[in-house]
């Protein structure tokens, strides 16, 4: 006999008797998959947010972003090389005239020559400076803009200073501080002026990097300036979302670009990273996508796979396993031992 059935009274009335044990074990399989669905709702909330804009994205196709925005010219800082190249021929694609500002380099009169001859019907100029502390870059810019109006800004320019942060010159910092976030800034507030002065349409994007949303020892700066780069970039999002003015960071997987050459002490993870980088072209439709539709877009594999794999731990706890963990790899060591 069943504990509950002892509760019965002898005439077989059971008015408050406690339910047979079938019954109640299907009570207690059904409350703990209520338990578990609320205790993961919101994962599946969160998951559904997150991958949703991709599924829209996919099928979505690119923008003609000089009919959305009604746009003749387009400026792309960093436009020289790698990403930006991309997106300086992508432009001209749609038919905008396209400003280049990048570092005065030899391999830029060549590239404004292909430009030219690609896309005869266009205008390119270039703006050959460098975003350097104590160097007036934005008056240059200003001077070739002045009879154009600007209303695509591309915010891309930018490099990456490895090893610790206190073994790196001071002024190799500042350098980088001011071409991944002063710069974009100072070319953000001008450009963005005039178009609500004008009361034109327009977009800002800005390239950022999965280091912005994680910890990254070795690249101390770099990984500043980025999530400096899309929390500046969701923020000036917000303020002009109802002019027409589309605000986006995109935050890109390995690319395969100069990126990688320019740096000064390897870093093994980066050199991994690099295994699995892609052609900066194969990018440059899926930033176009994003522009108008994202505020944050995570760009390929490991973007999305470090946010993913990363957003539910809380950032103290996520540094504090990483700093506890530091010391055994490979890339400290290398460095640990060349300190002070
Ligand atoms: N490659 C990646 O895996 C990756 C991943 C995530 C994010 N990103 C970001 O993507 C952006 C573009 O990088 P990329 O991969 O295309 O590398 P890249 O080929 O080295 O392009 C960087 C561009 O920025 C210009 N530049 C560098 N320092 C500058 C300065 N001080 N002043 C003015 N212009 C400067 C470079 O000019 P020169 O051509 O004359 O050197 C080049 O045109 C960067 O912001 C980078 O942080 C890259």
């Amino acid at each position: 006999m069943s504990f509950w059935s002892n509760t019965n009274n002898d005439n077989g009335s059971d008015g408050c008797s406690a339910p047979p044990l079938e019954s109640s074990s299907t009570w207690g399989a059904g409350y703990l998959i209520y338990l578990l669905f609320s205790l993961s709702l919101p994962t599946i909330i969160y998951s559904a947010l997150y991958l949703l804009p991709f599924v829209v994205s996919f099928f979505k196709p690119v923008p003609d972003l000089k009919k959305k925005y009604n746009a003749k010219w387009a400026l792309v800082t960093g436009g020289g090389s790698g990403i930006g190249k991309g997106l300086v021929f992508g432009l001209a694609r749609m038919g905008l005239n396209v400003v280049i500002v990048t570092l005065p380099d030899p391999t830029l009169e060549p590239l404004l020559k292909k430009l030219r001859e690609t896309f005869p019907e266009l205008e390119f100029r270039a703006v050959p400076v460098s975003f350097s502390p104590n160097v007036d870059y934005m008056a240059p810019i200003k001077k070739e803009t002045s009879d154009i109006t600007i209303q695509l800004i591309f915010n891309n320019a930018g490099f990456i200073v490895t090893g610790f942060f206190e073994a790196t010159d001071e002024m190799k910092h500042l350098m980088n501080l001011e071409c991944n976030a002063r710069a974009a800034v100072r070319i953000t507030h001008h450009f963005l002026r005039i178009l609500v002065t004008k009361k034109l349409k327009g977009c800002i994007c800005f390239t950022s990097s999965v280091a912005g949303y994680i910890p990254t020892p070795f690249a101390v700066m770099y990984a500043s300036t980025k999530a400096f780069v899309s929390q500046f970039s969701s923020c000036v999002a917000i303020e002009v979302a109802n002019l027409g003015i589309d605000v986006c960071a995109v935050h890109p997987s390995p690319v395969n670009s100069n990126f990688y050459d320019k740096v000064e002490h390897k870093i093994q993870l980066m050199e991994d990273a690099k295994k699995a980088a892609v052609e900066p072209d194969s990018i440059t439709g899926d930033i176009f996508k994003s522009i108008d539709s994202w505020y944050l877009r995570d760009l390929g594999a490991m973007a999305i796979g470090t946010r993913l794999g990363t957003s539910f731990i809380p950032y103290n706890f996520f540094t504090g396993m990483f700093a506890a963990a530091a010391p055994f790899l490979g890339d400290y060591k290398t460095h640990n031992a060349k300190r002070g």
